[in-house]
C-alpha cells in the first residue's frame, strides 16, 4: 500500500514537471523566443545547485550558445525569465524603457528584514526617493574631501605590511586586501580614528553576509524564482547581523550629534538627513523617516560593496600585473613619476594617473566582480529586436561577464590590455558595465574606484608583484552573482 502510494506521489511529480517544462517553453516558443531546453522546469538554476559553479559561468555558457539570438526564454518554475543577449534590448531594459523595468527582482521581508531595507534591494517609490537622499554622498567635492580617509587606511596598510611581512607569507592576498578594503570603508562609514582598524567583526559580517551557503544559495533562489514565497515563508536573509551592525551606527550617530564635527563621511550626510526630517519625494508625495535602522541598513550594504567587489578588483588587478610585467613595468613608472612630481598625494592626483586608470579599468572589463544584473518587469512591453513581448512580472536577466569576454566587443577578450581604454567613451559603452549601466548604475562607482585606486597606487608604490596560477589556470569559485577567481594568488615582494 505504501510502495503505491509512493509511485503514484512520483507519477504525480513527474508529471507536474514534465508539464510545467513543456508549459514554460510553449510561453516562449509563442512569442518567438529561443528556449534553453538545458532544464526545462529550473533553467540554469539547476545547475547552479547540481554542480560546483559559479552561476555566471553557467549563463555564459547559455550566452555563447544563444550568440545569435536577441534573447533567451529560460525555466523558473511558474514565472516567465527572460535572459537577454542583444545589447540594444539590454539597453532598452537598463536605460531607455527603465519605467517598465525598475525593480531589482528579488523580494525581500523590508519591515523585519531591516538590514535589506537598503537600496540595491529596495524598489518603486521607496527606491527612488531613498537613491535621491544618498546620492549627494557620492559627489565629486565630497569624495574629494574623503579622499584623506582612504588615504589614510592605505598608508597604515602599506606600514602594516611591512612591519608585519608574516602577512604577506602566511596569508592569501585576497584576504589581506580584504583587511585593507574593511578598513577603509569602515573608516568611511563609521568614522575616522587614530589608527586604522584592520581586522573587525564588519570585516566577518561583511564575509558572511553574501556568502555562497547552501542556506543562501535556496533563499536567493527563492527569492528569484518564487516572489511571494518570501512573505509566505517569513525569509530572512541578514536577521543576524541586525544588533551589531544598527547597534553600531547608532553608537556612531549618537557620538556625533554630541560632538558636532564635520569628518566628510557616512555618519555626516546620515545626521543631516535626521535633522531635515522626513524624507518627501516632491514628484510622488512618497514619505520616508530617515530611522537610524534605515540609514543602518544603507551603511550596511556599502559596507558589504566597499570590502567584497571592491577587494575582488583590486586582487584581480594585481593578477594580471603578476602576469603582464611589461604592464607592470608602466605602472610603476607612472606612479614613481607621480610621487616624485608632487609633495602631496591628493584626489586630482590620482585622477590624473591615465594609465593606472586604464589598467583598473581593463582589470574590471576581465574580471567584472558581479556577473550579471537582474530586473523585474512592472508593466506589459516590447523589447526592439526580435519585438520581443515582455509581460508584467517576467523576470529579466542582463549579461555582465558575458559581454566582457565577447569578442564580438572585444577583440582577443582573454587578453589584459590597458590600451583598450585609450578611447574616452569605452567606459560609457553598453557592452561595458562592471558598474552596470542607467538609472540602478551602482551609486558606489566612483567611491570604489577611488577607494580601490588609492589602495593599489600605495601598494603598488612599495610593492612589487608576482602571480602564481594553479595547474589548470584561473578558476571561479561557486557564488550568486559575484566573480571571484580562485586557483590563484599574488606575491607581493618589497621594492629595493
Ligand atoms: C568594485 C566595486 C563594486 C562593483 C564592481 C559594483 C558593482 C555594482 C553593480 C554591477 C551593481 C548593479 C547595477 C545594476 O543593476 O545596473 C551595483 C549596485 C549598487 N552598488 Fe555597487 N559595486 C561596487 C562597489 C560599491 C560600493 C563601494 C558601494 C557603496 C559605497 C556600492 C553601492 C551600490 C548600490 C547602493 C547599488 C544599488 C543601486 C541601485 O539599485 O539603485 N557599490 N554595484
Amino acid at each position: 500500500m505504501f510502495l503505491l502510494i509512493l509511485l503514484s506521489i512520483i507519477v504525480v511529480l513527474l508529471t507536474l514537471y514534465y508539464l510545467n517544462g513543456r508549459s514554460n517553453e510553449e510561453y516562449w516558443k509563442k512569442r518567438g523566443v529561443a528556449f534553453y531546453k538545458g532544464n526545462k522546469v529550473a533553467g540554469p538554476f539547476w545547475a547552479f545547485v547540481t554542480q560546483n559553479r559559479s552561476l555566471f559561468e553557467i549563463f555564459h555558457d547559455i550566452y555563447k550558445q544563444y550568440k545569435n539570438e536577441p534573447a533567451v526564454g529560460i525555466g523558473t518554475f511558474l514565472t516567465p525569465t527572460l535572459y537577454v543577449i542583444d545589447p540594444t534590448n539590454i539597453q532598452h531594459i537598463l536605460q531607455a524603457d527603465f519605467n517598465s523595468f525598475h525593480h531589482r527582482g528579488v523580494e525581500f521581508l523590508y519591515e523585519k528584514d531591516l538590514l535589506a531595507d537598503n537600496v540595491l534591494f529596495m524598489n518603486g517609490n521607496r527606491w527612488k526617493l531613498m537613491r535621491q537622499s544618498i546620492t549627494p554622498l557620492f559627489t565629486s567635492t565630497k569624495l574629494k574631501n574623503m579622499f584623506y580617509i582612504l588615504d589614510k587606511s592605505a598608508q597604515d596598510f602599506v606600514q602594516l605590511l611591512k612591519d608585519k611581512p608574516k602577512i604577506l607569507t602566511e596569508g592569501n592576498t585576497f584576504d589581506t586586501l580584504s583587511t585593507f578594503c574593511s578598513a577603509a570603508i569602515g573608516a568611511t562609514v563609521f568614522g575616522i580614528t587614530t589608527e586604522s582598524v584592520f581586522e573587525s567583526p564588519f570585516l566577518t559580517m561583511a564575509r558572511n553576509a553574501l556568502a555562497p551557503t547552501m542556506k543562501t544559495n535556496l533563499q536567493f533562489a527563492i527569492a528569484f524564482a518564487f516572489p511571494s514565497a518570501v512573505r509566505r515563508l517569513q525569509l530572512y536573509f541578514f536577521k543576524e547581523h541586525e544588533d551589531l551592525f544598527i547597534g553600531a551606527i547608532k553608537q556612531v550617530l549618537r557620538q556625533r550629534e554630541k560632538e558636532n564635527v564635520k569628518k566628510h563621511d557616512f555618519a555626516d550626510i546620515c545626521l543631516s538627513l535626521q535633522k531635515n526630517g522626513t524624507m518627501i519625494d516632491r514628484e510622488t508625495g512618497f514619505e520616508l523617516e530617515p530611522t537610524d535602522e534605515l540609514l543602518a541598513a544603507q551603511g550596511f550594504f556599502f559596507f558589504t560593496a566597499g570590502v567584497e567587489p571592491t577587494a575582488t578588483a583590486m586582487f584581480c588587478v594585481l593578477v594580471e600585473l603578476g602576469l603582464n610585467p611589461d604592464v607592470l613595468q608602466r605602472v610603476h613608472k607612472e606612479i614613481d613619476e607621480t610621487f616624485e612630481k608632487y609633495d602631496s598625494f591628493t584626489y586630482d592626483i590620482i585622477m590624473e594617473m591615465d594609465y593606472v586608470g586604464k589598467v583598473f579599468s581593463e582589470g574590471l572589463r576581465k574580471y567584472p566582480p558581479i556577473g550579471f544584473s537582474s530586473r523585474r518587469c512592472v508593466r506589459d512591453t516590447v523589447l526592439p529586436v526580435g519585438n520581443i513581448k515582455v509581460s508584467k512580472d517576467t523576470q529579466i536577466i542582463t549579461p555582465i561577464f558575458e559581454m566582457h569576454r565577447d569578442p564580438k566587443f572585444y577583440e582577443n577578450p582573454d587578453k589584459f590590455d590597458p590600451e583598450r581604454f585609450a578611447e574616452d567613451n569605452k567606459n560609457g559603452e553598453i557592452t561595458y558595465q562592471p558598474f552596470g549601466k542607467g538609472n540602478r548604475l551602482c551609486i558606489g562607482m566612483r567611491y570604489a574606484r577611488l577607494q580601490a585606486l588609492t589602495g593599489l597606487v600605495h601598494l603598488l608604490r612599495n610593492f612589487t608583484v608576482k602571480s602564481k596560477v594553479g595547474k589548470g589556470g584561473i578558476k571561479f569559485s561557486k557564488q550568486q552573482v559575484q566573480v571571484r577567481p580562485v586557483n590563484v594568488d599574488v606575491e607581493l615582494i618589497l621594492r629595493k
